[in-house]
């Protein structure tokens, strides 16, 4: 294998590029991505790194969720905090159901590209681009709109850089103190159809609650009323990621200064790819995912390209195979990966193999092929003897309908109301939630 260095992908075939217009403007807009300071630094990464470590042990829980695709014009403090919101409310139902803490990461504040099947899109006859994301063009079916713009690749930076802002405030400045989060858990099972339900979980959290108190642990000790949260994204557009590549000054090792955590595409995963190279040499903790088609000997060759190491926390598989799939497709990847030794995190993403379009021409998917796919993924680390680590999974805080099912029996018909996603079609803040109290009730079983 050649030597690593931020550029040594530019030797491999790149797929999911966008196809900019002009080199001069690309190579413009990456210079000032490069003099732009880091949006988040190495010893955060490394701190993740560390969080996810203990998930590899079987220590704790991971939550990755947030949106398919962030949208520039989306960006308002408010979506952004009732998104935060509903991710710390699973987040605290899920570390009281498995008794572990869990681990919060966004997809968010950078999930702006987005990788597609097929290049470009025909409506009425007329052929266009695809919609690439936010950070490459824009949805509007027009041939201005879908013509890949470099500028958005700054403008990408910014909203990322305001998110991120944002977010760290919310999140040490006690919007997300503990008391207060379970205040909301209360409130949802008020409100929810289903909410009786649940109530058994809320009232367990509230006794441990009061017996942290009658044991003089104060409930505004700054690990209760802070939490932390990292970011992630797709690292899709390699002069991009790129862009954000810096030199660590303590360590002299590579970060990938655009987030947290980045993680492979299922389209993107060749071992002989770009993308593999770009990711393999930076020290950021990594995720790829795996669909169906996925081979064991394919999985140990990611795990020994990607973590020739074997550092726990290092590298996340999140498989998403489909409800109809995963206990067929999942087991033998588990026992393959545990038999050579490597320390990985399992995640389940129960979206991306459960899309379908509805008779009017909407992507949806249905929450109990999301449930199902969660059931099927805890059965097969159980028989194989691994931690579930996480789960990883599309939502926003906002009440739209673009999932079909859950607790408001949301139908077909209904999607029309508030379908309001950039991409794929997210869990909203009541469903979301609802998964959480349903994988509680299957972690108590
Ligand atoms: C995604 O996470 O939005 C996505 C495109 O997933 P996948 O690469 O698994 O299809
Ligand atoms: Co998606």
């Amino acid at each position: 294998m050649t030597a690593w260095q931020p550029d040594s992908w530019r030797e491999r075939h790149a797929s999911q590029q966008p196809q900019w217009p002009d080199a001069a403007s690309l190579g413009e807009v990456r210079k000032t991505l490069v003099g732009l300071p880091p949006l988040v630094f190495a010893g955060e990464a490394r701190n993740l790194t560390a969080d996810l470590s203990e998930v590899c042990h079987g220590r704790a829980f991971v939550l990755q969720a947030g949106d398919c695709a962030e949208s520039f014009d989306g960006v308002t403090a408010d979506s952004i905090r009732d998104k935060l919101k509903v991710i710390l409310q699973m987040a605290v139902v899920l570390a009281f159901s498995a008794g572990v803490p869990t681990v919060k990461i966004g997809r968010i504040a950078g999930q702006f590209a987005k990788p597609r099947s097929a290049a470009t899109e025909v409506v009425d006859g007329i052929e266009l681009p695809s919609f690439r994301g936010h950070m490459v063009n824009d949805i509007a079916f027009s041939q201005g709109s879908r013509n890949a713009d470099p500028e958005r690749l700054v403008r990408a930076y910014q909203q990322s850089a305001s998110t991120l802002n944002l977010l760290r405030a919310f999140t040490k400045g006690g919007y997300a103190d503990l008391r207060q989060v379970h205040i909301w858990n209360q409130e949802f099972i008020a409100a929810s159809p289903e909410g009786k339900r649940y109530q058994s979980v809320a009232e367990g959290i509230e006794a441990a609650l009061r017996f942290m108190s009658a044991c003089g642990i104060p409930l505004d000790a700054p690990a209760l009323h802070q939490v932390d949260f990292y970011t992630s994204h797709e690292a899709l557009v390699l002069d991009y990621e790129q862009a954000l590549t810096r030199q660590d000054s303590i360590t002299g090792q590579w970060y990938d200064c655009s987030a947290h955590m980045l993680w492979i595409g299922e389209r993107t995963r060749q071992l002989d790819g770009a993308h593999v190279e770009f990711m393999r040499g930076i020290k950021n903790p990594l995720g790829c995912k795996l669909g169906p088609s996925a081979t064991p000997t394919e999985v140990l060759e990611l795990c020994n390209t990607l973590n020739p190491d074997r550092i726990s926390g290092r590298l996340t598989l999140i498989s998403r195979m489909g409800a109809d799939k995963i206990a067929e497709h999942l087991p033998p990847l588990l026992t393959a990966v545990r038999d050579a030794g490597h320390p990985v995190v399992w995640e389940c993403d129960p979206m991306h193999g459960n899309t379908y379009t509805t008779a009017a021409g909407r992507k949806t998917r249905h929450f109990e092929d999301v449930m199902t796919e969660i059931d099927h993924y805890f059965t097969a680390h159980q028989n194989a003897g691994t931690w579930p680590g996480g789960i990883h999974v599309e939502i926003t805080g906002d009440d739209v309908t673009e999932c079909v099912g859950g607790a408001e029996a949301i139908r077909d018909e209904d999607l029309e109301r508030r379908y309001e996603t950039m991409c794929d079609p997210r869990l909203n803040g009541t469903q979301s939630l609802e998964l959480a109290f349903r994988i509680a009730e299957r972690l108590s079983v």
